[in-house]
């Protein structure tokens, strides 16, 4: 029997490691923890996606009564840059998040539904989105959604 080995590298950092540009976007999406309506999870996600020229949008999770109608902060993000830059590339996104209140130590990973809205730009551009993953004890950067979603539907088996 054949195996099929799957690599992921992930650099591990403080804020401090990171570029200005980088930084910038993980305070960004720090700071837009503040902006989620989450009276049900009490769970606050921010994150912030850079296109390739430089444009930054933001995005906080959007709670609803009827749980499935809310949205996570990331698709919030990427779908506001896809409406206002729909013919540019992103190029990386920042995630944080708040459990009741206080950062998390470990960063949270964007969910299956959101790695696989983002694989669509990846797809669509032939350009990997790198994703930095804030915790307060460092921050994981990933080379792309691909690799945190290997075997991946991208749709070029569709007629
Ligand atoms: N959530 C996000 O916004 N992004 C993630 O990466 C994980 C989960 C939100 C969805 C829901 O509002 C709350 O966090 C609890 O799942």
């Amino acid at each position: 029997m054949k195996e099929l080995h799957i690599d992921l590298k992930i650099e591990f950092c403080s804020l401090e490691e990171l570029s200005d540009s980088d930084r910038s976007l993980v305070e960004t999406a720090c700071t837009m923890t503040t902006t989620s309506y989450a009276p049900y999870s009490h769970f606050q996600v921010g994150a912030a996606i850079r296109l390739k020229d430089g444009q930054v949008f933001r995005g906080s999770n959007q709670e609803n009564a009827v749980f499935p109608v809310g949205l996570c902060a990331e698709r919030t993000a990427f779908f506001a840059a896809s409406a206002s830059a729909p013919q540019t590339p992103p190029v990386c996104i920042a995630i944080a998040a708040q459990s009741k209140g206080v950062f998390t130590a470990h960063p949270v990973t964007p969910c299956g539904a959101c790695r696989q809205a983002l694989l669509e730009a990846e797809t669509r551009f032939h350009q990997p989105i790198r994703v930095l993953l804030y915790g307060t004890e460092g921050i994981y950067i990933v080379p792309s959604i691909k690799s945190l979603l290997p075997l991946t539907f991208d749709g070029s088996e569709l007629a």
